[in-house]
This record gives C-alpha cells, sequence and structure tokens, in this order.
C-alpha cells in the first residue's frame, strides 16, 4: 500500500515539474517575442491537433486567420514565427540568406550543395532524358493494364511506382539498357550516384596535387576555396535524403493534377488540345521515322506548353508538399526597402512559412480556393514570394527541373491517351495523410477511359 502511494506521488511530482518547465518555457518565450516586439500568440499544440485529427496545413491555416501574417508563438517546443507577408520573405530568402541557412552548419551544407547541385543543371538532365522515358513506358504500360482490367482504380499507386522507378533510375542508374542504347557509353556519368562518385574522385586527384606542392585548393587570393566533395556517408545520406524528399512529392503533384483535371472537364479537354497541336508540330518537323509522337519531346521543347506549366503551378499552389523553415544564426533586424514591413529576429529563431497559407492570401489569389490555371496565364506578375511551392533562394528544391520534368512527362503522355473523370469512390474533398510530413492524399480513384 506504502509502495503503491510512492509511485503515486512520484507521478504527481513528475507532472507537476513537466507542467511547471513548460509554463516557464512558456512564459519566457512570451517575454522574448514581447521584447522583439513581435506579436506572442499561444497556440494549441499541433501534435495533439494531429492526434484529434486536424491536418497540420489547416490548423496553421487557422491560426494565421486568426493571428495575421506575423506572429510569435511556441511551435514544436521552439521559439518560432509564423510568416506570410511575401515582403519580409523576400529578404530572409534572398539578401539576408546567409543568416537563415537551416539545420545544417553553412559551411557543409554549402559544400554539398555545390555538388549536388550541378547534377541537376539541363545539360545533366538531358543525359538522364533515355532513363526518364524507360520510366515513362512502364508507366504507361501499367495504365493500360490497370485499365484493362478495371474502370477505375487509384491512379497513385501507379505514379507512386512511376516517381520510385525514375529515382531509382535516375539517381542510382538500375537499368543500364536506356543508357547504353541512347548515350552510346561515352563514359560520363548518367546518373546522380555517379556524378556524386566523379566528384570525389576530383576531389581526391585534388588532394593528391595538393601534396605534391601544387596548392590546387587555395584561390587566387590565397584563401582556401571551396572544394566540392561529398564523404562516403554524405552521400549515403544524400542518396536517402533523395527518397525522402523526391518519391511523395512527385507522386502527389502528378496525382493531384489529376485528380483536379477529373474534377475540371473543360480544363482537360483544353489540355488536351494543346498537347494535340503540340504532337502535331513536332511529328511535322521531324523527318517521319518516328510514329509515336510522344517520343518526339526534347527538355526544351517542354516548355511550349504554357497551359500544362499553368495546371502544374496551380496544382502546387493548391497544394504545396511541405511548410518552408529557416532558423536565424545571429540576431537581426529586417526592414523593407520601403520601411513597410520590420521583424526584429534573434538567433535561433525558427522562420515558419506555411506555403499552403501563403498560397491563399487573397491579395494575390482572389477566390483562394477555387482551380483556375489561367491565373498563372493572364496575371503571373504577383509577388515571386508569395508562391513557394519548391522553396526559393539559394536552399530551394535542387531538383526542381527534374520534378517538373517527371510531372509534365508523366502528364502529357497520361492525359494525351486517357480521359480522367471522377466516379463514385473518388474522395471530394480530397482526403490526406495527417500525420505525414508532406501533404500527401490517401488515394486518388478515378475513372480512366481510352481516348
Ligand atoms: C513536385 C515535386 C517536388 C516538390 C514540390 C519539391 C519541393 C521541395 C521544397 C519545398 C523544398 C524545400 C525548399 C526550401 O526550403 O526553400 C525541397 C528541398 C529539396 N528537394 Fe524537392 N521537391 C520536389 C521533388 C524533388 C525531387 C524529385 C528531388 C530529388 C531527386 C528533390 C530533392 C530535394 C532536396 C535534396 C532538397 C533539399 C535542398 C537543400 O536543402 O539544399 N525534390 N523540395
Amino acid at each position: 500500500m506504502v509502495y503503491f502511494e510512492v509511485i503515486i506521488g512520484a507521478i504527481v511530482i513528475t507532472l507537476a515539474l513537466i507542467y511547471y518547465y513548460i509554463k516557464r518555457k512558456e512564459e519566457s518565450i512570451r517575454n522574448k517575442f514581447t521584447s522583439q516586439q513581435i506579436k506572442y500568440v499561444k497556440t494549441p499544440n499541433i501534435l495533439i491537433q494531429a492526434y484529434k485529427g486536424l491536418r497540420a496545413e489547416l490548423y496553421e491555416y487557422e491560426q494565421v486567420k486568426k493571428w495575421g501574417k506575423v506572429f510569435g508563438t511556441r511551435f514544436l517546443g521552439s521559439p518560432t514565427i509564423f510568416l506570410c507577408e511575401p515582403e519580409l520573405i523576400q529578404l530572409i530568402m534572398s539578401k539576408e540568406f546567409t543568416n537563415f541557412t537551416n539545420r545544417r552548419a553553412n559551411e557543409q551544407w554549402k559544400r554539398i550543395r555545390s555538388v549536388v547541385t550541378p547534377t541537376f543543371s539541363t545539360g545533366k538532365l538531358k543525359r538522364m532524358k533515355p532513363r526518364l522515358d524507360d520510366s515513362i513506358d512502364t508507366l504507361m504500360a501499367n495504365f493500360e493494364t490497370f485499365s484493362q482490367e478495371k474502370l477505375q482504380f487509384n491512379v497513385k499507386e501507379l505514379f507512386g511506382a512511376f516517381a520510385m522507378d525514375t529515382i531509382l533510375q535516375v539517381a542510382f542508374g538500375t537499368k543500364k539498357r536506356a543508357e547504353l542504347k541512347n548515350n552510346k557509353n561515352t563514359g560520363k556519368a548518367t546518373n546522380f550516384l555517379e556524378m556524386l562518385l566523379e566528384a570525389e574522385d576530383e576531389h581526391e586527384q585534388m588532394l593528391a596535387k595538393e601534396n605534391n606542392g601544387t596548392n590546387a585548393i587555395k584561390n587566387d587570393n590565397g584563401n582556401s576555396k571551396l572544394i566540392k566533395f561529398m564523404t562516403n556517408d554524405e552521400i549515403i545520406s544524400q542518396c536517402i535524403q533523395f527518397f525522402i524528399a523526391a518519391y511523395d512529392t512527385t507522386t502527389s503533384a502528378i496525382s493531384l493534377s489529376c485528380y483536379l483535371l477529373a474534377l475540371n472537364q473543360s480544363v482537360q479537354d483544353r489540355l488536351y488540345e494543346e498537347i494535340e497541336t503540340y504532337f502535331n508540330r513536332l511529328q511535322l518537323e521531324s523527318d517521319g521515322t518516328e510514329l509515336d509522337p510522344s517520343k518526339l519531346m526534347t527538355f526544351e521543347s517542354l516548355s511550349q506548353l504554357e497551359y500544362l506549366n499553368a495546371i502544374i503551378n496551380e496544382t502546387l499552389r493548391l497544394y504545396p508538399p511541405i511548410p518552408i523553415e529557416r532558423t536565424a544564426s545571429k540576431d537581426i533586424e529586417l526592414v523593407t526597402e520601403d520601411g513597410s514591413h520590420r521583424l526584429n529576429v534573434k538567433k535561433d529563431d525558427i522562420i515558419h512559412i506555411p506555403a499552403y497559407t501563403l498560397h491563399r492570401d487573397e491579395r494575390y489569389y482572389p477566390d483562394p480556393e477555387t482551380f483556375k490555371p489561367e491565373r498563372f496565364i493572364d496575371n503571373p506578375e504577383f509577388h515571386k514570394y508569395a508562391y513557394l511551392p519548391f522553396g526559393t533562394g539559394p536552399r530551394n528544391c535542387v531538383a526542381r527541373s527534374l520534378a517538373l520534368y517527371e510531372v509534365k512527362m508523366a502528364l502529357i503522355n497520361t492525359i494525351y491517351r486517357y480521359r480522367l473523370s471522377v466516379c463514385e469512390q473518388t474522395k471530394i474533398p480530397m482526403d490526406f495523410y495527417i500525420n505525414g510530413q508532406i501533404l500527401s492524399p490517401k488515394e486518388v480513384v478515378l475513372k480512366v477511359d481510352k481516348r
């Protein structure tokens, strides 16, 4: 009995201490933001809200609607500034970027990024094209099989397999056939892993030269220049990061575009017409030996599809995959050029930019909940920092071009061959996972008719 009372007593004391700790922490964050002249708000715990069934981006949307475009709070345990003001976002993402470098130490991130960025250049993407074509062939074969078996099915499953196949091929070169056939075995790296390993070899050669006294890694001023290399551990961690960053985002972007096209038949018709005209033009310009017009597409010619581009932009406006975050590396007073906005940020403050909410700002997107691709054609002059599906500034999505390339290829091939429409099993409004870090639909069941 005494033993039981001791346990109860210990639990009560522990809970009281936790409560006291949270209160103190809350109080210190409140005082901190008050001293920075930032409105402090005690927001409900996001994890408890998720447990109750509220999705993260809707939670953020509610909070910003209630408290405004700039406020400080305790978010996931840390002092966080919620920010939905494009003028201030611009300062953080570009001019003052070096003071908001995010999670990793700046030099390490800069070095890794300097290796990774060139692997996604237009030239390298062109080299990867045969691999992407191969993934598209598999996607279309799957569509053929599924549409023969059932009238309606979960298209997300097929696009998920496509995204996985693409990342396996593009990043790790899992299939050699296409590479040998189309690149004539030039000896040049055609996948991401080979490119990273090439960069590592280059670094080793540089070190060898340095040991020989040639001082290869000093710049003209005698300072050490940024060394482009990655350790084995960093290469492995980068590959894992690719899977995480590439799979869900790309799958969701393609699946949700299809969902919106199925809901908006007139938009789908206009897109089909655009693709048909584009294919006719490609065929006219070709020597006539290739009968499948989709094989004539090139990386450059895809930019001619203005309406497709607008559809993808609008899908990512409505459903950006993740919020953007940056951490301040020092105390800094942000002031816009015209002085209309200021923000006093302290070292380690987290800047949380809920892209889902930012993309619903009525100043830039009238009637924000409506799917209107035209807004990206008729009025593309809205504030650049009010649209962040791929983030922005030096830390933006390193694979933006590859991702858009994949999404475009998948949509063109699908819509050219199939008409998509909603059916009884289609979830309207869309049903998303609640606890995922990425905005990802549970399933996208559509009726799929061969054209
Ligand atoms: C439609 C598809 C995609 C979307 C919407 C998307 C979006 C994003 C966003 C919002 C960020 C954070 C940017 C920031 O903080 O400013 C990001 C970062 C990143 N993404 Fe993507 N992404 C997509 C596809 C991909 C793919 C296919 C890959 C890889 C093959 C990839 C690799 C990365 C990496 C490595 C980062 C971290 C960059 C860094 O910290 O330097 N993403 N992405």
